[in-house]
């Protein structure tokens, strides 16, 4: 996720894309850059780190010109670097451009392009599209775009300057967000509304699949390649704070809306085919994958929740005996680890000390280390052998949601890895899951829509002020997260158990008015999870029930109210159930009138022990 800017008009287009970018600062900002028209060839320029840095280096080094492309960039492929940060040119200078998303094939592209002769001066998946269009280039630029993105797979917005068509700018979307806006004699391009607000309310949102092309009178707009498309501006009436938080009160509860794509990018280019996984940045050979022992997750917090998950999944799909513990405690125990270990350290951020603290805890004791990480080039990234990265783009609540569900897709995919790796995990399951993995998104979206029953639910519960979360295997580790969510934001006081320990202390509390929230997506224990639940009502507890399609007729005639979330693997469960009770906490904290985005003495990345 990155943030886009394009500028064609009569006014200077530094600042307008500078101004543009700081609006879109919050999706990523590890590194940015402009290009601008400047007679005839564009200058470029670029710089790793915030967007300060880049302004610092245009105070020293000014671009003059009116038409121009700006980009923050929240990295998915190469670190954060001067080089890595776009816009990208082609071999001659005279093609830049901009990209937001994945290209999924862009090793290959990048194999055949250097064949052919082109030199490339970044790690980045962006570049092969600068030399594609370099290659088809011959002085119609929509055209060349259109051929060039012919060739590439995945999810992305592109946009495309050349010295050559200096009187465009040429875009395209394939399912990341791209926006023009219409001034008057000048027109824009940006990844958010945000960033257009101070020049035109009126928009035109490019849909999935087409190209605009923007002059300084306005855009023309087509299929890809194809016709064109008629499309009316819209007029935006919202203010720019709320444009920032895509229209939702919170940016949680934008975050937990952004879950589907968040799921989506996390999965993508890892799953070519029903037989493979491909995880890029893993490269535990199948000899190491068949010695590893034991398998040590490390994490706080809500990802310490996903690694609780993530040790179920690799005891089930890869055999291996796993273990998960908190950043804060794995030092104290004097593990013993050795070297046949892996250890998985899970974060967010990637800078939590305590999780840091842990990771190096381990290595030094043996173990290789992986990082399940959604920051591109942060400390845990740095110091892994190997990183797989969430891809959740940037979370700025406080409150995790979307970087906990990609986790969780992560680890999924990493315990089927290892299960294929090491010869324990047969063709048939590995497909079976492959199909259950790519319906996720689906699935998230649809669990999204139980939104409205989980409102009038938190309408009816807002005051309460005990809650339990209970469930067992899978469900536990869930429960512990719908617990934390609810504590963290809505300040309820609130605990998770594991159904079978309800009898040993945790009942005495159980009165009526309280509430049990009974999650029950596992078949094989809704029976044991259904006798826990008997035994809170029978003491006067008002029972809300989770389950899944294929749990809910044996778990709804024991609940007062029952919400049901698709049918999915048993083990992939967890992504789905945790959805209602983020959106629970949310609307419980949001009628209890707290600062939902930064609760009360939490902060988002934690770099103290
Ligand atoms: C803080 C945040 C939590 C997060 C935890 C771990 O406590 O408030 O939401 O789960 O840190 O953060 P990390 O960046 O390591 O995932």
């Amino acid at each position: 996720m990155c943030g886009i800017m394009g500028y064609i008009g009569n006014r200077p287009a530094t600042p307008v894309l500078l101004d543009g970018l700081r609006r879109l600062e919050y999706r990523g900002y590890d590194s940015a850059g402009v290009a601008v028209l400047n007679g005839g060839t564009i200058e470029v320029r670029k710089v790793a780190g915030k967007l300060a840095r880049l302004a610092e280096l245009l105070e020293r080094a000014p671009v003059d010109g009116v038409v121009g492309i700006g980009h923050t960039r929240w990295a998915t492929h190469g670190e954060p670097s001067d080089g890595n940060a776009h816009p990208h040119a082609d071999c001659t200078g005279r093609v830049v451009v901009i990209h937001n998303g994945i290209i999924e094939n862009f090793l290959e592209l990048k194999d055949e392009l250097q064949g052919r002769g082109h030199r490339f001066r970044s790690d980045t998946d962006t570049e092969v599209l600068a030399h594609l269009i370099e290659e088809a280039f011959h002085g119609d630029l929509a055209k060349a775009v259109a051929q060039a993105v012919a060739k590439a797979r995945g999810a992305y917005a592109l946009v495309v300057l050349s010295a050559d068509a200096p009187d465009e700018i040429v875009a395209v979307r394939m399912i990341s967000p791209l926006i023009v806006g219409l001034g008057q004699d000048e027109t824009l391009l940006a990844s958010d509304i945000p960033a257009l607000l101070p020049y035109t309310r009126d928009v035109v949102i490019i849909e999935d699949g087409e190209m605009a092309v923007i002059t300084r009178a306005g855009v023309a707009l087509s299929r890809i390649g194809g016709d064109p498309v008629v499309r009316e501006p819209t007029r935006i009436t919202w203010d720019a704070a709320a444009a920032e938080k895509g229209g939702y009160e919170h940016f949680m509860l934008k975050e937990i809306h952004e879950q589907p794509r968040a799921l989506q990018e996390t999965l993508m280019a890892r799953l070519p085919s029903d037989r493979e996984i491909a995880l890029d940045g893993v490269a535990i050979a199948p000899d190491a994958a068949r010695a590893l022992t034991k398998v040590w997750l490390v994490a706080c917090g809500t990802a310490y929740h996903a690694g609780l998950v993530g040790r179920i999944l690799l005891e089930r799909l890869a055999q291996i005996p796993a273990e998960a513990d908190l950043g804060s405690e794995f030092r104290y125990r004097e593990p013993i680890v050795g070297r046949h270990a892996l250890a998985v350290a899970i974060s967010q951020s990637g800078e939590t000390a305590d999780t840091i603290a842990a990771a190096r805890e381990a290595q030094v004791r043996g173990a290789r280390l992986l990082a399940v990480a959604n920051v591109v080039g942060s400390t845990l990234a740095r110091e892994a052998a190997d990183v797989l990265y969430t891809r959740a783009g940037p979370e700025i609540a406080v409150c995790s949601t979307k970087a906990y569900l990609t986790q969780l897709v992560a680890l999924a995919m990493l315990a089927m890895h290892l299960g294929h790796a090491r010869g324990v995990l047969g063709r048939a399951r590995v497909a079976g899951l492959i199909r259950s993995l790519r319906a996720l998104p689906a699935h998230a979206q649809a669990a999204l829509e139980l939104e409205p029953e989980v409102v009038r639910l938190a309408e009816r519960l807002h005051h309460v002020e005990d809650v339990f979360f209970i469930g067992r295997g899978l469900d536990y580790p869930v429960a512990m997260e719908g617990s934390l969510k609810l504590k963290e934001i809505s300040y309820v006081h609130s605990e998770a158990l594991a159904g079978g320990e309800l009898k040993h202390g945790t009942l005495a509390l159980v009165t009526p008015g309280v509430v049990v929230v009974a999650l029950a997506t596992q078949p094989e224990l809704v029976d044991k999870t259904v006798s826990n639940i008997q035994q809170v009502r029978a003491r006067g507890a008002e029972v809300i029930g989770l389950g899944t399609a294929d749990t809910a007729a044996a778990l709804g005639p024991h609940v007062d109210t029952l919400f049901t979330v698709p049918a999915t693997d048993p083990l992939l469960a967890p992504v789905l159930s945790v959805i209602p009770l983020q959106l629970f906490a949310y609307h419980v904290a949001r009628l209890r009138g707290n600062d939902v985005d930064q609760p009360r003495n939490l902060a988002k990345s934690v770099t103290v022990e």
